[in-house]
């Protein structure tokens, strides 16, 4: 199996769970190691994989290892929507130029692709509207990170149509967990706390995720991968929606805090207001069904693991919140 992106969030969850659950399976890791990508987070499962340091879109480096490989797993991604805001280019480069050249590989050897995208893809619903995202809602994404997401599930819907290429894609809403970098909303606000520095939530704190922990993600891929259908779409999601200020609160609270012990930051142009996945093709189709069903117990393992991995995260902390400081975040 080859793993794009294994270096980073979800990819390396999903190394870890599949060397520990599918031990017959042979993990080759390419990753870049851009500023998201860490060997920290496969120091301990280094002598069982073999690690490619490269770019998804060098076909020099992508061809050879689709070659060895039954089934490619394509995390790879640029995956943060504030820097798609600073700097659309390598978005562009990783997520569309990426994905086409890991697709010329998988049609030219013949290989099992499965493609992780975001609900991101289908823009945003509305506060209080009733629907969530299904496999058939139209795209419509917001961001420059949304819109090369979006590019390169339909590069791979025309590349199983046209080329016949043996393709899934799943579509998940948003993660949290071990090893998340901490740009992103919950680890950000978890080393916030740490530091002693008040969580900063975006506008008024109403816009709405929907959350499923990283290992129920994971789980749901393998679902896919062994029991998914060929050239089909599978949402993945936890029916845990929550708007961001319940999710500091809890934060607040898990951490020892008032939970009104936040502040409120510029808001993030373009924001989108709610993602809701409505899951129920992947879980009738493979059975497939969360296991992290309680947040609040998902989110306190997940603090634990902040503090005691401070080495981890620590050496980033300082030019993460400079670069949000400059923006008035
Ligand atoms: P991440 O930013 O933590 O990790 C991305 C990894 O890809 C890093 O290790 C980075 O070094 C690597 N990478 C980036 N560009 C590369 C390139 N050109 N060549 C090789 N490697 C490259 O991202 P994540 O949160 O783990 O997301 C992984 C995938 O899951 C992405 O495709 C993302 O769109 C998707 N996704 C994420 C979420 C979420 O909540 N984080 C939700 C749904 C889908
Ligand atoms: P993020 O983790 O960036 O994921 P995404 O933009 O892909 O959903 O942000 C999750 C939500 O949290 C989003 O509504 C933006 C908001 N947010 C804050 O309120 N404060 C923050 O410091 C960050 C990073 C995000």
């Amino acid at each position: 199996m080859l793993v794009t992106g294994g270096a980073g969030f979800i990819g390396t969850n999903f190394v870890h769970f599949t060397l520990a659950e599918r031990p017959d399976v042979e993990v080759s890791v390419l990753d870049k190691l851009t500023y998201a990508g860490n060997l920290m987070s496969l120091a301990d499962v280094a002598d069982r994989i073999n690690l490619v340091v490269g770019d998804v879109a060098d076909a020099a480096v992508v061809n050879p290892l689709v070659a060895a490989a039954d089934v490619v797993v394509h995390f790879a991604a640029e995956s943060h929507n504030d820097n798609s805001l600073n700097d659309p280019s390598p978005f562009v480069h990783s997520n569309l130029v990426g994905t086409f050249t890991l697709l010329e590989a998988v049609r030219r050897y013949g290989v099992r692709y499965h493609h992780i995208s975001t609900d991101e893809v289908y823009g945003d619903l509305a506060l209080d509207d009733p629907a969530k995202f299904t496999p058939n809602t139209a795209y419509n994404p917001s961001s420059p990170y949304s819109s090369t997401k979006a590019g390169s599930d339909l590069l791979v819907r025309a590349w199983v149509r046209s080329f016949g290429i043996a393709a899934t894609i799943s579509n998940c809403s948003n993660n949290y967990g071990a090893y998340q970098h901490i740009e992103k909303f919950i680890p950000r606000q978890i080393t916030n706390l740490i530091d002693g520095v008040k969580p900063k939530l975006y506008g008024a704190g109403t816009n709405i995720r929907d959350w499923i922990h990283v290992q129920d993600h994971n789980r749901g891929i393998w679902a896919i991968i062994d029991k998914g259908r060929i050239g089909e779409t599978y949402l993945i999601g936890a029916d845990c929606e929550l708007n961001n200020r319940e999710v500091v609160e809890v934060i607040l609270e898990l951490m020892g805090h008032h939970p009104s012990d936040y502040e409120h930051v510029s808001d993030r142009p373009g924001h989108d207001r709610r993602y809701a996945i409505d899951a129920s093709k992947l879980r009738a189709e493979t059975g497939w069904e969360p296991m992290f069903r309680d947040f609040k117990s998902g989110l306190a393992n997940t603090i634990e693991w902040y503090r005691a991995n401070e080495q981890w995260w620590r050496p980033q902390k300082a030019a993460v919140e400079a670069n949000y400081a400059a923006k008035g975040q």
